[in-house]
């Protein structure tokens, strides 16, 4: 069985204390911590309504934290950041395949390069076969992120509909990390779950909880059944 990983989306955190939110989480049992990096480019069409986090982000945080930092790609030109966000220390680079279309080879050879682990991801809107050169390929991504909302913000629903990718991926690929990112909580865990996806994204019920060691717990114990 692929291991499960539950990664606190930091988009919820407390930005103005990144280090010791991110201390907190791996404290209350992260796995990983999900850092959602949007862009957003007027001279060409924009991916996400959004701007986040950048390469000096990630270099700051990396100071004060070893945790695996997840890192999902939410911009027109990710060859663009390989080279920065390698040397700021990011762990994993995951992609949009809707930007990548004629440079993804290239893009996992260099993010494998600089020793991040390759991943691509999937708009609900984009079909599942996409992904599949990426992952025939001999130097394939070893990650599938499946959005399960449409990228942009955190706090929206999850739509149960992406399942049916996640079950396809994880019939075809019984050792592959699928994550699956967007409205996952206690409430949406099973479905995630019994689709076969191993790797959680959660933000605002993460953050929103009381306690969220106890919400971290119950998805990992979710995805270990
Ligand atoms: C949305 C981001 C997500 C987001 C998830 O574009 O990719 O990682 O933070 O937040 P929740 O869990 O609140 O839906
Ligand atoms: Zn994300």
């Amino acid at each position: 069985m692929v291991k499960p990983k539950i990664a606190p989306s930091m988009l919820s955190s407390d930005f103005a204390n990144l280090a010791s939110e991110a201390e907190r989480m791996v404290r209350c049992g992260a796995d990983w911590l999900h850092m959602d990096i949007m862009f957003i480019l007027y001279y060409n069409s924009h991916f996400v309504p959004n701007l986040t986090i950048g390469a000096p982000v990630i270099e700051s945080l990396r100071k004060h934290t070893d945790a695996y930092l997840d890192c999902h790609l939410m911009v027109t030109n990710p060859l663009d950041y390989v080279e920065p966000l390698g040397k700021a220390g990011a762990s994993g680079f995951t992609f949009h395949v809707e930007v990548s279309k004629d440079n993804w080879r290239e893009l996992v050879q260099k993010i494998k390069s600089k020793g991040m682990k390759p991943g691509v991801s999937l708009k609900p809107g984009t079909p599942i076969e996409e992904v599949y050169p990426l992952l025939e390929d001999e130097n394939p991504v070893e990650l599938v992120l499946v959005m399960t909302v449409e990228p942009g913000f955190g706090g929206q629903k999850f739509m149960p509909e992406m399942m049916d990718k996640v079950r396809i991926l994880r019939q075809k690929y019984p050792s592959l990390d699928i994550e699956v990112d967007g409205g996952l909580g206690p409430s949406t865990i099973d479905m995630a779950a019994s689709a076969g996806a191993n790797c959680i994204v959660a933000g605002s019920s993460v953050f929103g909880a009381p306690d969220p060691a106890h919400v971290i717990s119950l998805l990992h114990k979710r995805v270990e059944q």
